[in-house]
């Protein structure tokens, strides 16, 4: 597959295009592929939700999102008068059978004004309760049959645990091929995260130290300074556990952890990751408290501004017991990782916003240094920084200068927006090339949802009878509760 060609003709049905993921993500990025000139010259998008909207309405408030959210800033009325005629909007019922008669007539007549066969790509940014109506009503049209054109896009949570993922994929698989389901975790489009592979497999030079006999640790962590904002309402049946670690957290590790591709094979990048998941130790219910830290935050200060707990948020339970911090110590059961502890942790209302992962190798084998010289010694490490800051930073010692012999820890850094002034592209440009594309390579197959269920089904469970008692157990604005940064 060439992933410089443009895709052929698309069009694109958005369910829940009225929605939030839509107005701020999916069209900002879909506006930003066209200003990149990614667009093929015949695309049209069809939004669909329960509001009542004309064409006209769509595109205004289409617009309204654009000039928001969209990292080229303002739509340009040039730009925006042409990608305009490339949207429209049907208020439709998930539930009706006149919804996906709508869709197929929609197709034809396309197919027929731009004479010839089109992408059908169905992306449903809704709930996952509309996810089984809308795969059974697109099969039972006949939408779903055609493997090449039809491609169905999942976004996360997909699913509450491993027994309703489980049951997810069976309705997804009895009606689309596992080829034509593209199940999204947006962390993998960010570009700081697929630099993960280049810098892994594209230098010789860390490669033959990426193992236990040099690396002590590794920890993964994304820190975020906001709060739930208004997503109150599924944050609390979901938690931090379910929200970032399954998904975002596992993959990054997946990534880190992975073996050598033999190539750039989607299912073989797959496979490498899937291997890694299977091979993560399972942790035992009754031990789950050796493994795993979880808070909720209070009252606190963020930047300097007031902010309130958890529990006082919109749509929360004012007793809910749900954690807004988790973090779990995970270990790789196979040669290249024996030993080696992985720390995954993210949380709300931190005391920063950022994402990033930390190699920690081990000290030197024999110290020959003086120990006047080397008062302050560290190993050396590895960051990645992911986001907001988009670096790469090894750590190692260095001569101080003078007349003595000193050695100070010092930096060596990649930045991101000094090596490249291009502007980079928002994780769902990238995502939904991939798709126009029939890309699979960065979205999540089947087994690897269910096997990423797999490693946090004893937290879950065990979390789930031990109800915490010392919630809220962290000021918002800080790193977390006491003892999150121990293990
Ligand atoms: C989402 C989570 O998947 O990722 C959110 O549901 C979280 O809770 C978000 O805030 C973080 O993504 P990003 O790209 O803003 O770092």
């Amino acid at each position: 597959m060439d992933s410089t060609a443009k895709p052929t003709q698309t069009l694109i049905i958005i369910f829940g295009a009225g929605g939030d993921l839509a107005w701020r993500k999916l069209l900002p990025a879909i506006y930003n592929l066209y200003l990149d000139n990614w667009l093929p010259e015949n695309f049209m998008v069809l939004g669909l939700d329960i509001k009542n909207m004309t064409d006209a309405k769509f595109q205004q408030h289409v617009h309204e999102g654009i000039d928001k959210f969209s990292r080229s800033g303002k739509a340009k009325k040039k730009d925006w008068a042409i990608f305009e005629k490339s949207l429209m909007y049907k208020k439709g019922d998930f539930n009706a059978a006149t919804t996906y008669n709508f869709i197929n007539q929609q197709v034809n007549l396309l197919e027929k004004r731009w004479a010839g066969v089109c992408n059908r790509i169905f992306y449903m940014a809704v709930s996952p309760s509309f996810i089984e109506t809308i795969v059974t009503n697109l099969g039972a049209v006949g939408l779903a049959a055609d493997k090449a054109l039809s491609r169905i896009v999942a976004e996360k949570p997909f699913g509450h645990d491993l027994e309703s993922a489980k049951h997810l994929n069976t309705i997804l698989c009895h009606t689309f091929d596992e080829s034509q389901i593209y199940r999204i975790d947006h962390f993998l489009g960010k570009e700081t995260v697929q630099n993960i592979l280049a810098f892994r497999f594209a230098n010789a030079l860390f490669e033959p130290t990426w193992n236990r006999n040099y690396i002590d640790h590794i920890q993964i962590t994304v820190a975020e300074q906001l709060g739930v904002e208004n997503r109150g309402g599924y944050f609390d049946h979901a938690g931090a556990l379910r929200d970032m670690i399954q998904n975002h957290l596992l993959q990054l590790l997946c990534l880190i952890a992975m073996e050598p591709p033999v190539s750039f094979n989607a299912d073989e990048i797959r496979n490498r990751k899937t291997d890694v998941l299977h091979a993560i130790r399972k942790i035992e219910q009754h031990e789950v408290y050796k493994h795993a830290i979880r808070g909720q935050y209070n009252a606190g200060w963020v930047e300097g501004k007031k902010v309130k707990a958890y529990r006082d948020e919109p749509g929360v339970d004012i007793n809910s017991k749900t954690e807004t911090f988790a973090s779990m110590k995970l270990f790789i059961d196979n040669w290249r990782w024996q030993g080696v502890p992985f720390y995954v942790r993210s949380g709300k209302r931190m005391n920063e916003t950022r994402s990033y992962i930390t190699i920690q190798f081990k000290p030197v084998p024999h110290q020959s240094f003086p120990a006047e010289a080397t008062g302050n010694w560290q190993p050396n490490s590895i960051t990645l920084n992911i986001q907001p800051r988009m670096t790469i930073t090894l750590s190692f010692q260095a001569k101080r200068p003078g007349l003595q012999m000193l050695l100070n820890p010092v930096d060596m850094l990649f930045d991101y927006d000094e090596s490249y002034k291009t502007g980079t592209p928002e994780a769902y440009e990238t995502l939904l090339l991939d798709v126009m594309q029939g890309d699979t390579t960065l979205f999540m197959r089947a087994d690897q949802v269910e096997a990423a269920w797999d490693v946090i089904m004893p937290v879950i469970n065990a979390w789930a009878i031990d109800t915490p008692v010392n919630f809220p157990n962290y000021p918002a604005g800080m790193q977390g509760p006491e003892g999150s940064d121990i293990f």
